[in-house]
């Protein structure tokens, strides 16, 4: 099925994800020229789990392209409580909406709810599977900063197993020529083997660590990430894994001068703030090319006859 809905990016071609890139970097360079560009239209965010950068972000770019915003960021506050069910809110919200973008904490709820909607869905984070627009403002970073998309040795490091933002940008990544992973982890938050099977599909190099500290030393990129802590079966197994990985000053002594530092944020501790200040440090950069790129995104789908998606319902 063909669709305007963003569920997984790395089911778009590497020249449809360009469009996006290069769409965004227009808004940026002249963001008055957009400030009506979605002049009467409505979006709608859904979030059944917390969320400071996604939410907010989508809701101001919304409003910086002259639209409104609708939703909850609480499902206790609306019917939801009642019982209702994801196919009669989406069906509701379609309705009232012209798009909508859904955080929902199992995966697949994003495709399932792209069958309802009637309008364009776009899937804000679904468990521990997919962050297709965090991966947007992972690349428009790499793409701002680096000048590049291929060629990159990267790292990332943390829960690979439950962190979404991991998986997209991977998924993403292994579409471009050349670039090789260095999967810094436990062996308990390892990369799910579906991931791994991407890579090998696709031809990519990739290795195995579990120490940040030898792993650093050649890296282009290294994107830390959180311990998911929300996603542990009990608090026990997360304390054996918190902190299992820091970066700080004695570690990114031994990394390239050129390495850049991306996290998808919310950060616990995994980096230390005295980094914050190193010229290398772009998570909250990042944060900030992320609106532009939910921008572009919102544009494209609600503008963009020829931006179809291919919407599987998930891998
Ligand atoms: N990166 C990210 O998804 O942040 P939020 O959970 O704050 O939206």
């Amino acid at each position: 099925m063909f669709d305007k809905n963003l569920i997984d990016l790395s089911v778009m071609s590497t020249e449809q994800i360009d469009k996006i890139i290069r769409k965004a970097k227009k808004i940026m360079q002249s963001p008055a020229d957009y400030r009506h560009a979605c002049d009467g239209k409505i979006l709608a965010t859904l979030f059944y789990e917390p969320s400071t950068r996604t939410q907010m972000s989508f809701q101001t770019a919304m409003l910086k392209l002259g639209g409104r915003t609708i939703g909850f960021d609480n499902p206790m506050n609306s019917s939801v409580s009642k019982g209702e069910s994801l196919k009669d809110t989406i069906t509701i919200v379609g309705e009232y909406a012209d798009i909508i973008a859904i955080r929902h904490p199992v995966e697949g709820t994003a495709a399932a709810a792209s069958l309802y909607a009637g309008v364009p869905v776009i899937n804000c984070g679904d468990g521990g599977h997919l962050h297709p627009t965090q991966t947007l403002a992972d690349i428009i970073t790499l793409s701002c900063e680096k000048g590049r998309l291929d060629n990159l040795r990267v790292g990332v490091c943390g829960d690979l197993l439950n962190g979404r933002t991991v998986h997209s940008l991977i998924k993403t990544l292994a579409k471009y020529p050349n670039n090789s992973f260095v999967l810094i982890s436990t062996k308990e938050l390892s990369v799910p083997l579906y991931v791994i099977d991407i890579l090998e599909k696709n031809g990519c190099k990739y290795e195995i660590s579990h120490s940040l500290a030898d792993a650093i030393t050649d890296l282009d990129v290294l994107y830390m990430t959180r311990i998911q802590r929300e996603r542990f079966a009990s608090e026990e197994d997360y304390q054996a894994q918190k902190n299992v990985f820091v970066l700080d000053k004695e570690k990114l002594d031994k990394a390239k001068e050129n390495m850049i530092i991306l996290h998808p944020l919310p950060r616990v501790n995994e980096i230390t703030v005295d980094i914050d200040d190193d010229p290398r440090a772009l998570y909250f950069k990042q944060a900030q090319y992320g609106m532009y790129g939910r921008m572009a995104l919102i544009l494209l789908l609600l503008q963009d006859d020829e931006f179809f998606v291919e919407n599987r319902p998930f891998v």
